[in-house]
């Protein structure tokens, strides 16, 4: 009886629709589930509008990724590669670990951001694939379809993607060049309703460059603490900022409001395909007990993060004092972020007289943004047509402002050889030389 209704097929109390048995139907294309049709990374439709040039005789510059390892200048330290070969060697490696991560590695991720202000254990650590991952989590474990997450514009599009896809919505709110990108306050908190579920900060910030000083992370958590909201931390440039801009965490500064802070091995340890991230839980108060349960259960949806990856981490971030680890680490930091903030440098020496360019002098990280006065030019009138035309005529690919929401900006990733940097800078130059008014 009760299987005949269901094959009946019918609408409540219309007429009866009989249906073709399985068994006698032909193929028809699958449809993608509605939740995968919900999944749009904006950047990627833009990107895809850009054209290649099909014939140029210019070598091409991409200063588009955020890859630090595009061009094989900036390789990962000695210990992380040889750590890992023994690790592959031992045969120990290549279980299932613990869906959060492996004790080891959560032992030393705890360790390494624990503080007196906010001290952290094992317990309050999710490993997961990548920040992305972590990201994922972050906001799966604290929203609910129907609310809204507030996010900075210029920002990373993947926040958009996340939130979208499961039901949520974003707000932007704004980050102000002339103040070197600090936060909108005013404009953060009006865009504050019932259904706001947390408030995202990207610090050091990607597309920026940006390093938030630490009264306006105090203001930050002040805010969110005013309207009793948690706070989604990324921080995956944390501790990549150049001299004059001490990077601080949210999770040691925001003492009244929780925060979620999300990170990973991609960019300081320069290994971004290795897919490792991590969130730290900072309660406060007892806020996020039910929380921490649910980012545990999220992490058991996909099974944890690459075992392998996770077993460089004791060595990585907590290596004994005083060894040689230890002080080839330090090493490598140094001269990473060395290279980075010279990099950062020449592209401000070498673009900021340019006429029509405005550059945001950055703090860290590993960008830079470029403000176009689009009316001092002629044959383009925005960030798209200006990044296509550079394109086009130099063959270097800058991505326009319009893939972080900032118009009439372009992004430069300043990781390329100096070499490289200085050939496409001369080009950017004489490309604006040629289109001035
Ligand atoms: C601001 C920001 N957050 C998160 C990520 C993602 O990091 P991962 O590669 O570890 O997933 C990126 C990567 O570019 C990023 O720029």
């Amino acid at each position: 009886m009760a299987n005949a209704k269901r094959t009946a097929g019918s609408p409540k109390n219309g007429p009866a629709v009989k249906r073709t048995r399985r068994e006698d139907r032909e193929w028809s294309p699958f449809q993608a589930s509605k939740f995968s049709q919900r999944v749009c990374n904006p950047i990627r439709s833009i990107v895809d509008t850009i054209k290649r040039p099909e014939k140029t005789t210019k070598e091409m510059i991409p200063l588009s990724l955020g890859d630090p390892t595009v061009f094989g200048n900036f390789p990962p330290s000695d210990v992380l590669v040889q750590t890992i070969v023994a690790n592959v060697n031992s045969g120990k490696c290549n279980g299932y670990a613990h869906s959060a991560g492996t004790p080891a590695a959560r032992a030393a991720i705890a360790a390494r951001y624990t503080s007196k202000e906010s001290p952290l254990t094992p317990a309050d650590i999710v490993i997961a694939s990548g920040c992305s991952g972590a990201l994922d989590l972050a906001i799966n474990g604290l929203l609910n379809p129907g609310q809204n997450l507030l996010v900075p514009q210029p920002g990373f599009s993947l926040y958009q993607t996340l939130a979208e896809a499961h039901g949520m919505s974003v707000r932007h709110y704004r980050l102000l060049p002339e103040h070197s990108w600090q936060a909108d306050l005013k404009d953060m908190e009006s865009l504050i309703d019932d259904d706001t579920g947390a408030i995202l900060v990207n610090n050091p910030s990607n597309p920026c460059g940006s390093v938030f000083a630490l009264d306006h992370l105090k203001a930050i958590s002040a805010l969110a603490a005013r309207h009793r909201l948690p706070i989604i931390a990324d921080e995956i440039y944390g501790n990549m900022s150049f001299d004059g801009h001490s990077f601080h965490s949210l999770g040691t500064v925001s003492l009244e409001a929780p925060v979620l802070v999300c990170g990973g091995l991609a960019k300081e340890f320069l290994v971004p395909g290795w897919r490792v991230g991590w969130v730290c839980v900072h309660d406060r108060n007892g806020l996020f007990e039910d929380v921490r349960k649910g980012l545990f259960r999220l992490s058991q949806m996909i099974l944890g993060a690459n075992s392998l990856v996770q077993s460089v981490i004791p060595t990585l971030l907590s290596p004994n004092e005083g060894s040689k680890e230890q002080r080839s680490l330090r090493l490598f930091q140094k001269k990473t972020m060395t290279q980075l903030q010279s990099n950062a440098m020449f592209t401000v020496q070498e673009l900021q007289d340019v006429e029509g360019l405005r550059v945001v002098r950055p703090q860290g990280a590993m960008y830079v943004m470029v403000g176009i006065e689009v009316d001092v030019f002629e044959g383009f009138d925005n960030d798209m047509s200006f990044c296509q035309q550079l394109l086009e005529e130099e063959s270097v690919f800058v991505l326009p402002g319009k893939c972080f929401g900032a118009p009439n900006f372009f992004r430069i990733v300043f990781t390329a050889p100096r070499e490289k940097l200085a050939l496409a800078y001369a080009r950017i130059k004489g490309f604006c030389e040629r289109r001035r008014k």
